[in-house]
């Protein structure tokens, strides 16, 4: 079986600073994959530059087979590659359903507008806090709904795969523990998910298989529970004292 995702030796330089240097990992189908590290460590440089936002200076990024390292991010965005920026990047002066709307609009419906909007009911009824402030100017919601949002609003442009970039940034713990359910909730519904995490404990409890990246290569990488019980990770990532589950 060939992997959904194959990026191979994969190399992002900015100027002089080589942010990626020959990172290599494949995602399956149906596989929720967790990409952990420090500050700096070249994670935000690998998800854009497969979702094609950057352009890297050498390297594949195959998606189901198909060449698509270089192109612009309307083409991997066409091809199925979604991107849920850090930050979130949601339009704050336009409401909650706005958003989702252009999600629904990133690529055509084969049943066309009726299907989108449909959809985007869909996605009202599955984030109940946003129905209710569907009318809201998005930069006026909470820093999780406004996560909660912008993956709506991924996940509106029908993912081959979803890249989410630092969905628990900024977030207070108890929402950190609520974007995560809403992350596992997707990936059980279906989704192909890459995540990443500064927070290797959630993100090494949420996903299937891991890499940890360190100055722009793989230090380590394998099945999350094996890594989160792994004392270099431990000693490193998550402090010392994970619990024993
Ligand atoms: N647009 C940019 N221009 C120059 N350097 C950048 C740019 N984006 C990131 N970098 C540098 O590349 C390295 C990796 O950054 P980044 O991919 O954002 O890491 P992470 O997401 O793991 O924190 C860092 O040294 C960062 O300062
Ligand atoms: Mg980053």
């Amino acid at each position: 079986m060939t992997a959904l995702l194959e990026v191979r030796d994969l190399r992002v330089r900015y100027g002089h600073v080589e942010a990626v240097r020959g990172l290599s990992f494949s995602v399956g189908a149906g596989e929720m994959v967790a990409l952990i590290g420090p500050n700096g460590a070249g994670k935000s440089s690998t998800l854009n530059a497969i979702a094609g936002l950057v352009r890297p200076a050498s390297g594949s990024v195959k998606l189901q087979g198909r060449e698509l390292v270089g192109a612009p991010a309307h083409a991997t965005m066409a091809a199925g590659i979604v991107l849920v920026p850090e930050g979130r990047a949601i339009l704050g002066r336009m409401s909650v359903e706005e958003n989702l709307v252009m999600g629904a609009e990133a690529r055509p419906w084969p049943a066309g507008r009726e299907e989108a909007q449909a959809a985007v009911e869909q996605q009202f009824a599955r984030f109940p806090s946003l129905q209710r402030r569907r009318h809201a100017l998005a930069g006026a919601l909470s820093g999780g709904e406004q996560q909660m949002l912008a993956i709506a609003r991924g996940l509106l442009a029908r993912p081959v795969i979803l890249l989410l970039d630092e969905p628990s940034m900024g977030l207070a713990p108890q929402l950190v523990q609520q974007i995560f359910q809403m992350i596992a909730d997707i990936h059980r519904a279906g989704t192909t998910i890459l995540l990443v995490e500064q927070n290797a404990r959630m993100a090494l409890k949420t996903a299937q298989n891991a890499f940890v990246l360190e100055r722009g290569e793989i230090a380590l990488h394998g099945p999350a529970p094996q890594l989160a019980a792994d004392p270099r990770v431990q000693a490193a990532y998550l402090g010392g004292d994970v619990e024993a589950r």
